[in-house]
C-alpha cells in the first residue's frame, strides 16, 4: 500500500489541468466518495498496527496535496474566466482623447497675442467691493449698473456707504483699478476672468461669462496706440484682412470712449443673422483712461496717459467658431 500511495502522490504532484472540466474530473477521481483517496482510507483498516502511524501521515499528505492542487488550479481558471468573457486586463486602454473647451482656447489665444506685445497677465478677485467695481471707476451712485437688477450682491448694508457693499464683479475693469493701485507706469496688463450679471439667461447670454480686460499706461499713450493695438489683435486673431471700425460710446471711466466692431467673419461682411445683416459685429468696449481715474488711483495724469479695453470671451468664441447659441435652453 505504501508504494501505491507514493506512486499516486508522484502522479498528482505533476498534475496540470488543461481545462476546468479536466480539473473537475481530477477532483472526482481522487476526492469524491467513490474516488481513490476515500478508497485508500477504507483500506487503512487492513494496515498492520505498527505501520499505521506512517501510513496515516502519508495518506493525509496525499489528500492535502490533491485538495491544494484542486483549489489552486480552480482559482487560476476563475481569474481567467473574465478574459474568456472578453476582458483582457493586460490589453492597452482604448484611446480616450480630451479636448480643450473653446472658451479656454480663445482665452489662451487672446492672452498669447497680447503677451507678444509685452502685456502681462494679472488676475483679481471675483468677489469684490463696490469701490473697485464701481466707485473707483466713476460710476455715479445711482448708475443703473449698481442696481440689484444688474448686480449680484453678497452683502448690501442698507443706509451704509455703498462703497462697502460686497458683490460679484460685473466686469473685469475692477482689475484695472487694482493694477493701478499696485504699480506705477509703465503698466501693460491684461486681466482675463469670470464676471457676473444678474440678467435673464438666454441662448446668447448667461449670468456668468468671461471677459478680458486690457490696460496700458505710459507717457504719451494716445488713441492711435489704442487703435493700432486692437487692430493688430484682430488681424492676429480673426485673420488678416478683417476690417475694424470704432464707434463713439460712453463708459464712466474712459474719455474718449468707443466700441469696436469687426467685419462679420461669418458672412464676410455680406450680411447674415449673426451680424443682423449689417456686416459688422461689436466685439469690445474701449477708451482713453479718464484722468480722474488715474488721479484717484495714485497716478499723475499730467505725466501719464493710458487706454483700456474690455472684451467678452463668449462673444469672440461665437464669432470665431460660428456658434449661434451659447446655451441650449
Ligand atoms: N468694462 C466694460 C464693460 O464691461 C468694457 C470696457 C473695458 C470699456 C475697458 C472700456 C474700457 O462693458
Amino acid at each position: 500500500m505504501k508504494e501505491k500511495v507514493e506512486e499516486i502522490l508522484s502522479q498528482v504532484l505533476d498534475f496540470q489541468a488543461e481545462s476546468k472540466e479536466a480539473l473537475e474530473n481530477f477532483r472526482i477521481t481522487y476526492l469524491s466518495k467513490k474516488g481513490i483517496i476515500p478508497a485508500l482510507f477504507a483500506d487503512f483498516k487492513t494496515v498492520a498496527p505498527e505501520l499505521r502511524k506512517e501510513m496515516g501521515m502519508k495518506l493525509n499528505e496525499l489528500k492535502n496535496v490533491v485538495q491544494d492542487k484542486v483549489d489552486e488550479q480552480l482559482q487560476k481558471f476563475e481569474s481567467q474566466g473574465s478574459s474568456e468573457a472578453g476582458f483582457d486586463m493586460s490589453m492597452p486602454a482604448n484611446e480616450m482623447r480630451g479636448a480643450r473647451h473653446p472658451l479656454s482656447i480663445v482665452r489662451r489665444d487672446i492672452n498669447e497675442i497680447f503677451a507678444h506685445l509685452g502685456f502681462t497677465i494679472v488676475e483679481g478677485p471675483e468677489i469684490e467691493d463696490d469701490y473697485h467695481v464701481f466707485s473707483a471707476l466713476n460710476f455715479p451712485i445711482d448708475h443703473p449698473a449698481r442696481d440689484m437688477q444688474d448686480t449680484f450682491f453678497i452683502n448690501k448694508e442698507p443706509n451704509v456707504n455703498k462703497m462697502s457693499d460686497i458683490l460679484l464683479r460685473t466686469h473685469t475693469s475692477s482689475v484695472q483699478v487694482r493694477a493701478m493701485e499696485n504699480s506705477q507706469p509703465p503698466i501693460r496688463v491684461i486681466a482675463p476672468g469670470r464676471v457676473f450679471r444678474n440678467e435673464a439667461i438666454s441662448a446668447r447670454a448667461h449670468c456668468i461669462f468671461h471677459q478680458i480686460e486690457g490696460l496700458y499706461i505710459d507717457e504719451n499713450v494716445s488713441f492711435a496706440d489704442l487703435k493700432q493695438t486692437l487692430y493688430h489683435f484682430v488681424q492676429e486673431f480673426f485673420g488678416e484682412g478683417t476690417k475694424v471700425r470704432f464707434r463713439p460710446s460712453y463708459f464712466p471711466f474712459t474719455e474718449t470712449s468707443a466700441e469696436m466692431d469687426i467685419s462679420c467673419n461669418i458672412c464676410g461682411g455680406k450680411g447674415c443673422n449673426i451680424c443682423k445683416h449689417t456686416g459688422w459685429v461689436e466685439i469690445l468696449g474701449c477708451g482713453m483712461c479718464d484722468p480722474n481715474i488715474l488721479l484717484s488711483s495714485g497716478i499723475d495724469p499730467e505725466k501719464y496717459s493710458g487706454f483700456a479695453f474690455g472684451m467678452g470671451v463668449e462673444r469672440i468664441a461665437m464669432l470665431k467658431y460660428g456658434v449661434t447659441a451659447l446655451y441650449l435652453l
